[in-house]
């Protein structure tokens, strides 16, 4: 039985990442859709890991061969246990590539398999949790990106968030440098979660 490991921030799941974690099931017996911290980003997310794992499991529970799960540590640790025999990444242009290739290697060096990488499909090569997360931070409709436990997660998650333009009806424009995450985060349209 052939497995590999597709990981990210997944914050949030976005049908860029089912997508591809599709694809992979056609290359391996299954595909484990992995909850990884990325230090980076540590202090930035919008959804706790536990709600990453449940949206993304019941986003993909129509997929045969499709897991979730959280990687606890470094990745490559966590694909010798698991015995997974590739990493999988989605890459939407160059610039992921870009960000992609040294911890291609650094994995490898660090003793995890090869990664294999996937093209975005053309349909979803525009989106990323980040773009989600920014425009759901207006108050507007994400259900064309994500899918739909995901825009319902966004939609309270963001009505609780005091001052977030979803919860008090004024376009309040970009966060400003600074905002804690309890407002609301992502304006800035960074590298996130991978397709
Ligand atoms: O979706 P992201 O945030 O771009 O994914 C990056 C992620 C989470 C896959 C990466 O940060 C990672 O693999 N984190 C686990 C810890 C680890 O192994 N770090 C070394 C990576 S070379």
């Amino acid at each position: 039985m052939s497995l590999a490991v597709y990981p990210g921030s997944f914050d949030p799941l976005t049908l860029g990442h089912v997508d591809i974690a599709a694809r992979a099931t056609t290359l391996f017996d299954v595909v484990v859709i992995g909850i990884a911290h990325n230090a980076a980003k540590a202090e930035r997310h919008l959804l706790d890991v536990h709600e990453r794992l449940r949206l993304a499991r019941d986003s993909t529970s129509h997929l045969p061969g499709v897991e979730v799960d959280i990687v606890p540590g470094l990745l490559a640790d966590y694909c010798s246990r698991r015995g997974a025999s590739a990493i999988i990444k989605g890459l939407r242009n160059g610039s992921d590539l870009d960000t992609e290739l040294p911890m291609a290697l650094l994995n490898r060096d660090l003793g995890a398999p090869e990664t294999v990488f996937l093209p975005a499909s053309a349909a979803y090569a525009h989106i990323s949790s980040s773009l989600v997360k920014d425009v759901a931070g207006y108050g507007r409709d994400v259900s064309a990106l994500v899918p739909p436990a995901v825009a319902h997660a966004l939609e309270v998650r963001l009505a609780q968030a005091p001052g977030s333009a979803a919860h008090d009806g004024v376009d309040s424009g970009p966060v400003p440098p600074g905002t804690p995450p309890s407002r609301f985060v992502g304006a800035d349209h960074t590298r996130e979660d991978l397709p």
